[in-house]
């Protein structure tokens, strides 16, 4: 392939047109910050990929501050609770009332169809899709640049700072010489089956049910899509999951005693996706800094994987403002050690939820599972903390935060 294309420069390029990424672009447009987002797919597929589905209420701030709000404050289901299920009994975790605030139920690709929207057509700005990285270029000098693929053609972006904000299996994380980096993981022995089934949902909240077979749990994108996720062997297949067996299982483990059904209707997606916690420390080399999922991922009971991305970002973009406009490190050097601490804090959060509402071989654990589960249900304190940490109201940052607000609140 030729690469005979004199470099282009930017000042911030942005691997990745995930949430990460695209939020990231918004919050260094508004910083008056020059950015490119480079992303290896095409915008349809990135539009159509079904993931997170649960917002907390500092997420929901930010998208509306940075102006992708609107669709979102028309369709969002906004939720006062969720339930617990255990021993075919029902327990509701109010957590407007214990935490103060809501959990908003918007699906992921619609955050990413409103955002790419807002760049694109309104502002009049690209998205370079179907430009896969290859290969990030000098990252701890004073000129890094990355070598991606476009239109058959190499090409070369010189920046000031590259992000990668490319996911797990991105190429930014693997940039960093492994003497650079700590990595934590844990590979749980399962897996989520994932379908959208096209019926109105059966609760207005979500559930998460633990039954001796796996979880069960039952969430929804729209008042006539219905999200739902069982617990299955990690490699599981869709050969191994006909439509009958999803269904059989679904209705076993989400059963009540009192009379509560289930709605089941024509299963449109399917994904089995194994669970893992996993940081990566520091989120820094030099001028490459690893933002999302590229840096960490967290088992996803809970929901927090976006919302950590979110506030990654929150925190990278003032960071680089300064570092970039004003020649002022004092951010960015602080920016892995501020990040890791909430990033921590939802791995916590997100395996203790895990091993609360799963099954494990380990028949220890799985009694002191239940017991645990059991005193979180009975407990006022117990469930505050639940719903706390559930709607994310530790940890957060500001949503809107100027590099010189944010160094006056550290220093
Ligand atoms: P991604 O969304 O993975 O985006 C990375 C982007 O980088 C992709 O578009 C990719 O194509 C691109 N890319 C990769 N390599 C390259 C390259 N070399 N060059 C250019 N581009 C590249 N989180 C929640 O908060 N709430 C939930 O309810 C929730 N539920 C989940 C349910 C499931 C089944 C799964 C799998 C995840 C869930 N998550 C949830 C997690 C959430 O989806 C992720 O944490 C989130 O997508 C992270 O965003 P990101 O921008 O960091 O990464
Ligand atoms: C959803 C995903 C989660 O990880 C969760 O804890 C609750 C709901 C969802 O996709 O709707």
């Amino acid at each position: 392939m030729p690469d005979s294309l004199p470099p282009q420069r930017t000042q911030v390029a942005i691997i990745g047109a995930g949430p990460a990424g695209l939020i990231l672009a918004q919050l260094l447009h508004q910083h008056g910050v020059d950015n490119v987002i480079l992303e290896a797919k095409d915008r349809g597929y990135v539009e159509a990929r079904i993931r997170a589905g649960v917002l907390e209420q500092g997420t929901v701030d930010l998208l509306h501050q940075i102006g992708a709000g609107e669709r979102l404050a028309r369709e969002a289901l906004v939720h006062d609770s969720f339930e617990l299920r255990v021993d075919r009994q029902r327990h509701i975790i109010k957590i407007q009332d214990l935490a103060g605030a809501p959990m908003t139920v918007y699906g992921q690709q619609e955050v990413v169809k409103d955002l790419i929207a807002l760049r694109v057509e309104k502002q009049r700005e690209q998205v370079l899709f179907d430009a896969p990285v290859l290969h990030i270029a000098d990252p701890a000098g004073e000129r890094p640049s990355v070598v991606y693929e476009h239109g058959g053609q190499r090409h070369t972006l010189i920046a000031d700072v590259i992000v990668a904000a490319d996911g797990f299996h991105g190429v930014g994380r693997n940039t960093i010489p492994n003497s650079m980096l700590k990595q934590y993981q844990r590979d749980y022995p399962f897996a989520w089956l994932g379908i959208m089934a096209d019926v109105a949902p059966s609760a207005d909240h979500v559930i998460y049910s633990r039954h001796t077979d796996g979880l069960g749990m039952l969430s929804m994108r729209s008042p006539t899509l219905s999200r739902l996720y069982l617990q299955v062997d990690r490699g599981a297949t869709r050969e191994q999951w006909p439509d009958e067996r999803i269904w059989e299982h679904l209705h076993r483990r989400l059963a009540a005693d009192d009379g509560w059904r289930l709605n089941e209707g024509p299963i449109i997606e399917f994904s089995v996706a194994p669970i893992k916690a996993f940081v990566a420390e520091p989120m820094r080399y030099g001028r490459l800094f690893l933002a999302g999922d590229a840096a960490h991922i967290v088992p996803p009971t809970g929901a927090k994987g976006l919302n950590l991305a979110v506030r990654d970002v929150q925190v990278l973009a003032p960071a680089l403002a300064a570092l970039i406009k004003d020649n002022d490190s004092r951010l960015a050097d602080k920016y892995s050690e501020q990040c890791l601490k909430h990033v921590w804090w939802a791995e916590y959060f997100s395996c203790w939820m895990t091993e609360l509402v799963h099954t494990a071989d380990d028949p220890m654990a799985q009694a002191l599972a239940l017991a645990e589960l059991r005193t979180v249900i009975s407990r006022r304190g117990a469930q505050t903390l639940l719903a706390e940490n559930y709607v994310g109201v530790s940890a957060r940052p500001p949503a809107s935060v100027t590099a010189s607000e944010t160094l006056a609140r550290l220093t």
